[in-house]
């Protein structure tokens, strides 16, 4: 049996139709689910998604366990962001499963999408966070305003105790005394640094990345991987989509490679960038080049 590009032996490539969305009722499970204990935070099984007839995530399967750095590479339009948005429900899935923590999050039945009880979608939610390519800072709120707005909101965190661990978040991403500037006052590279101070702030269990740096000069682009590599010492369990290899081939435990919305080839750095892939090599060879 062939399965051409799996290296690894999680994530992994299978074929299927990948028939577009049909219309689908939304309905919410009752009952809290209790969880399955171990280290697999996150499980994709067997998404699919399409926009029309354009499938653009093709029987996807990933695992994400504690403490594991995973980089998803590809050309674009391959389908990384749409999978980052549907692992944090930015966007429907079309069938498939996830699930967090051992909870079947989302899932499809028949035609019919599942979600989790509400109790349970809170706690979930809570377990992830999300830096975009573009910051998505407030423009009318101040640095400290930024960080601090849903810790105290959502996660019920009294102000001062929020107000100090943004003050430790900042001195971390190398942003000490600038909690009262605004946006517009900060380079790129610091408007992302204060992004990641506040996803960090929601003390999520897993940190998702989608292309940090590539709204930056390459310079900026330093100082956000730089402080992406300290976390990845602190072992944050980090989803990242990138561009960069040499970051993510320093920064990574598993590389994902996607092709045309399927996993072509998972595993170690070694084992993906070494891999004999064609279309593996071919997206390579426009990096070296
Ligand atoms: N909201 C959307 N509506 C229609 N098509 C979309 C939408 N989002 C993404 N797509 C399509 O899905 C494909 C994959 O896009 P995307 O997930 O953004 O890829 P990547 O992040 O790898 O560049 C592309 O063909 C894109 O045009
Ligand atoms: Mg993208």
């Amino acid at each position: 049996m062939e399965k051409s590009g799996e290296i690894g032996n999680s994530g992994g490539m299978t074929s299927g139709s990948g028939a577009p969305d049909a219309a689908r009722t939304v309905s919410e499970t009752e009952g809290a689910y209790t969880g399955r204990p171990g280290d697999v935070l996150l499980e994709i099984n067997h998404l699919k998604k399409a926009f029309q007839d354009n499938v653009v995530l093709n029987d996807v399967s990933l695992e994400v366990s504690k403490g594991e750095i995973v980089s998803i590479i590809g050309r674009s339009g391959s389908g990384k962001t749409t999978l980052l948005r549907c692992a944090t429900f930015l966007e429907s899935i079309g069938s498939g499963e996830i699930r967090y923590l051992g909870i079947p999050a989302v899932s499809e039945e028949g035609g019919t999408i599942r979600y989790a009880s509400r109790e349970d979608m809170k706690k979930i939610r809570e377990c992830f966070s999300l830096v975009f390519q573009n910051f998505n800072l407030f423009p009318h709120r101040n640095v400290l305003q930024n960080i601090t707005d849903a810790p105290i909101r959502v996660l019920k965190k009294n102000r001062g105790e929020a107000k100090k661990q943004a003050l430790g978040l900042l001195k971390q991403m190398g942003l000490e005394g600038r909690e009262k500037a605004y946006p517009c006052e900060l380079s790129g590279g610091q408007k992302q640094r204060v992004a990641i101070a506040r996803a960090l702030a929601m003390d999520p269990k897993i940190l998702f990345f989608d292309e940090p740096t590539s709204a930056l000069d390459p310079e900026l682009t330093a100082e956000v991987l730089r402080v992406i590599k300290e976390l990845a010492k602190l072992h944050i369990t980090m989803v990242i989509v990138t561009h960069e290899m040499q970051f993510a081939k320093d920064i990574s435990d598993r590389i994902v490679f996607m092709d045309k919305g399927v996993i072509a080839a998972s595993g170690t750095p070694e084992e993906v960038f070494r891999s004999d892939h064609p279309r593996m090599k071919e997206f390579l060879a426009g990096y070296s080049a």
